[in-house]
């Protein structure tokens, strides 16, 4: 048997969270191999709204093992919140999540520390959701980490301040940045308190030993491929591997046990935080989308930025993460056009090129666009493949021809109910 990868093709936000849901009845165990609380994963059913930072999406569903794999930082404050909320909701999830013990935890001096780095960037800041990740992985390539098997040590606190009062000294060179650390540092120590309740677990023999004996595994990524540490926007990008070999080191899934790969994209992009974004639209178009498509940010409510398709970014998605079937989210909100447009090609220092180079800052890269007629009206109510109006099955072959992938998802809502599987063996009933 082997893992097979779901995750994100843009900039984030492309709808992971409402895929893994409904792929979740096909699989055994969900595993989020990355990433933290940054993320912010929907997932809708039953009139209800639930949104997701570090819990896999795979927790809605009976009888699912759910992992927190070694590659993502956990901030233990947000964690219990999340769990809070999944109490509310009448879902228990004590005997159905589980951590990897080799994860990494976030404290609250890592949220000063990226507060206080993006305050001394000025412009030039990343526009980090603040949480702490680029700190905490920082400490783990640093080898100075605190990881979740630590808080079984007798020695954990002793190491909490050990690395506490380094982050405190770091802190005294911005001179303008003002903190209180006492309620944060006592909410977190009750907080890994609270994260007892959970089982720690040797995450990579667990998977391992669930794919030799023929349970399926989902591995959830977070994020987007254009923030990857290595192949997204640097520096405006996070700080782990979101593609498909960060499921290999976020799990410990060996690359030869790696099967399908789930490229989720939207059909047109967004983008929150700073850095480039060749095909983002300045003016009422962009507007449009973002209304239209309700476009604020999961974890930080911030407006995202929107913009058009890209087609070489998304070929090179496709490319780094060896995409074997692609998703496309909110094909409805691109309902409210008659019209949109779709960018090709790029002119780059004077030549047209179709693949996505080493800088796509706006003064090396310009959007080559072609227009494409759009499927006006109301696609939310559609539930039957045979009914797909003709120009979005004509944009849904293009890609497919463009990509070399083929389009097995297509969505068009937000409710679990609003999907259609294009691929009768991804139907839940087969
Ligand atoms: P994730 O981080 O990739 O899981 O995505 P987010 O949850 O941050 O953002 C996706 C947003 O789009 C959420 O508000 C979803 O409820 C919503 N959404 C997902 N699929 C669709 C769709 O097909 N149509 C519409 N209109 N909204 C969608
Ligand atoms: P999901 O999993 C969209 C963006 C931030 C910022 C940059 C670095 O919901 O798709 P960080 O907090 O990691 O230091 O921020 O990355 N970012 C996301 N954008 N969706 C996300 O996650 C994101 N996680 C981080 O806005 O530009
Ligand atoms: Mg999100």
């Amino acid at each position: 048997m082997k893992a097979d990868v779901l995750l994100g093709l843009q900039w984030g936000d492309e709808g992971k969270g409402k895929i893994v849901d409904v792929l979740t009845p096909k699989y055994g165990v969900i595993a989020r191999f990355q990433g933290g609380p940054n993320a912010g994963h929907t997932i809708i059913f039953d009139g209800k709204k639930h949104v997701l930072h570090t819990i896999p999406s795979g927790i809605f569903r009976d009888d699912i093992l759910n992992v927190v794999g070694n590659g993502v930082v956990v901030d233990p404050v947000i964690f219990k919140k999340e769990i809070e909320g999944l109490l509310e909701s009448g879902v228990s999830p004590f005997d159905s999540l589980v951590i990897s013990r080799k994860a990494h935890l976030i404290m609250p001096t890592h949220g000063l520390l990226d507060a206080a780095s993006e305050m001394a960037k000025g412009k030039l800041k990343i526009g980090s959701t603040l949480k702490g990740i680029g700190p905490a992985y920082m400490d783990k390539t640093g080898r100075n980490g605190l990881r979740i098997g630590d808080i079984e040590s007798a020695h954990f606190l002793e190491r909490y301040a050990l690395l506490r009062d380094k982050h405190v000294h770091m802190l005294v060179q911005f001179k303008d940045y003002k903190y209180d650390l006492s309620k944060a540092e006592s909410d977190w120590l009750e907080a890994i308190e609270y994260l007892k309740k959970f089982k720690f677990i040797d995450s990579e023999h667990i998977l391992n030993k669930e794919l030799k004996e023929g349970r399926g595994i989902l591995a959830e990524g977070a994020q987007g491929t254009m923030l990857d540490i290595d192949f997204g926007t640097y520096p405006f990008v996070t700080s782990s591997n979101t593609i498909t070999a960060g499921a290999c080191t976020g799990l410990g899934i060996p690359p030869n046990k790696i099967g399908e790969v789930f490229g989720i994209f939207k059909a047109y992009c967004t983008r929150v935080g700073s850095g480039p974004f060749p095909t983002e639209l300045l003016e009422e178009t962009g507007e449009k989308l973002r209304a239209a498509g309700f476009e604020f940010g999961a974890t930080t409510g911030r407006p995202r930025r929107c913009g058009w398709l890209d087609l070489p970014q998304l070929k090179y998605a496709v490319m780094v993460n060896g995409v074997t079937q692609l998703c496309m989210m909110k094909a409805d909100v691109l309902g409210e056009f008659d019209e949109i447009e779709v960018c090709t090609h790029y002119m780059h220092k004077g030549e047209k090129i179709d693949y996505l180079p080493y800088d796509i800052r706006p003064d090396e890269v310009q959007p080559i666009y072609k227009t494409i007629e759009c499927w006006p009206g109301d696609l939310t109510r559609l539930r039957d493949v045979a009914d797909i109006p003709a120009s979005l099955n004509a944009y849904i072959k293009m890609i497919e021809d463009e990509t070399g992938v083929p389009i097995s998802i297509l969505s068009v809502g937000p409710d679990r109910e609003q999907t259609l599987i294009l691929k009768s063996d991804l139907r839940n009933d087969t």
